[in-house]
């Protein structure tokens, strides 16, 4: 069975697109695709339906990684069930997704864990916040496949 693993912001237009590029890319680039599903979700429903934000897709697209072919999607309560582990770009969507959880199955984390931080929500400042953003989530992923494959 693969390793289920969902990226969980806000809008899912910004951050946890980027979270699900990265990590589907560092995973091929391993050959480990056979072993995990990535999926990316928000916890609002704002922009359901829509592609990433073009700072992401711009960001993404400079580093070689295509995000055009995402929509975005609210976490849905089977979310908890399905997936083996979820990770949330900042402290306040991990409290929105503890107090959702069922207690069925996935381990509930923040990408960034040493120290416990944030990766900010870039939408409503300059194109220089996606760059910023890109480079933790990155570092962030890294270490994330790193864990999961040790622990596998
Ligand atoms: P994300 O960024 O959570 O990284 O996708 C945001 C996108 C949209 C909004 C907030 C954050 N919004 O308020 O519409």
């Amino acid at each position: 069975m693969p390793h289920a693993v969902l990226f969980v912001c806000l809008g899912n237009i910004c951050r946890s697109p980027l979270a699900e590029g990265i990590f589907r890319s560092l995973v091929d680039e391993a050959g480990a695709s056979d072993r995990y599903l990535i999926d990316s979700a928000g916890t609002g429903a704002w922009h359901s339906g829509n592609p990433p934000d073009p700072r992401s897709i711009e960001v993404a697209a400079r580093h070689g990684i295509d995000l055009s072919t995402q929509r975005a999607r609210q976490v849905y309560p089977d979310d908890f069930q399905a997936f083996d582990t979820i990770i949330a770009m900042d402290r306040d969507n991990l409290t929105t997704l503890k107090a959702r959880d069922t207690g069925a199955k996935a381990q509930l984390r923040l990408l960034l864990a040493d120290p416990a931080a944030d990766v900010p929500d870039p939408y409503y400042g300059g194109p220089e916040g996606f760059d910023h953003v890109f480079g933790l989530v990155r570092k962030g992923c890294q270490d994330l496949l790193t864990d999961l494959e040790r622990s596998g």
